[in-house]
């Protein structure tokens, strides 16, 4: 188990203000528990409004766009996101890949776009159940982080990894512990290759079905720094009882 793992809860599409009582409900439990770092990723509409509420959380964003500004309709800055009161942002997920088509070029201006306007990035990977099926996971996951993290740069002063394998996110599936294991050693040894010794304080996070019940097997895995949660992130009890079992 990490020193002080990092728990993040991803609402997706998912929250009205009918929902800020959940963000207070696990800001005030959070402070209870300060062996855990918590933090909540609400879409855009509810990030100003998280942020006022919440004392003790961070609060963070799901996307960015590239540009700082612009003639770009529907499009949120980071400087933007920044402003309504994130202090991170999430970038790559599989949902964005998918749904909006976005490349690995993409999401390296996206980080830059990120870095730019002073906001630290959960940076999300992970591999298709085809590719693990035909034993490329851990190279697909490896290029991935390479084509969007810059080479030279500090990055553990601001990253943070999610690996989310894809078959795994909102389907009750979970990898073994042991491929949990490998890939997240796999992952630091990326990152030690690309930033040295500073790379054994970047956080990496497990995604895909994170629930109370096998949080704390996960969380006690060899470079598994704490978890990104989407589903069990929606209510304040089930986000807590994965807050529990890292603390
Ligand atoms: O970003 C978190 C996520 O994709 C995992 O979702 O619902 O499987 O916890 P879920």
């Amino acid at each position: 188990m990490a020193e002080r793992p990092y728990i993040v809860g991803n609402w997706k599409m998912n929250g009205t203000r009918a929902m800020l009582s959940e963000a207070r409900a696990i800001d005030r439990a959070s402070q209870r528990h300060m062996k855990v770092e918590v933090a909540l990723a609400p879409p855009f509409t509810l990030i100003h409004a998280v942020h006022r509420e919440v004392e003790q959380i961070g609060v963070g964003a799901q996307d960015c766009h590239a540009l700082t500004e612009g003639a770009h309709t529907g499009d949120i800055s980071a400087a933007m996101a920044l402003d309504a009161g994130a202090k991170f942002v999430i970038l790559g997920h599989s949902e964005r890949r998918t749904n909006h088509g976005e490349s690995d070029a993409l999401i390296r201006d996206k980080v830059a776009a990120a870095r730019e306007a002073g906001l630290q990035v959960i940076l999300c990977c992970g591999e298709s159940e085809a590719q693990r099926d035909a034993g490329e996971a851990e190279a697909h996951v490896l290029g991935q982080l390479k084509a969007a993290l810059p080479e030279s740069d500090n990055a553990s002063e601001w990253l943070t990894v999610a690996y989310e394998p894809i078959w795994a996110i909102g389907t009750g599936r979970v990898p073994t512990t042991d491929d949990i294991a490998a890939m997240h050693g796999a992952i630091r040894g990326l990152l030690t290759d690309m930033y040295g010794d500073a790379a054994a304080e970047t956080r990496i996070l497990y995604g895909g079905s994170v629930k109370a019940e096998n949080a704390a097997a996960i969380l006690a895995l060899a470079d598994v720094d704490g978890a990104l949660v989407g589903g069990a992130s929606l209510t304040a009890e089930a986000f807590l009882g994965i807050v529990y079992a890292a603390a």
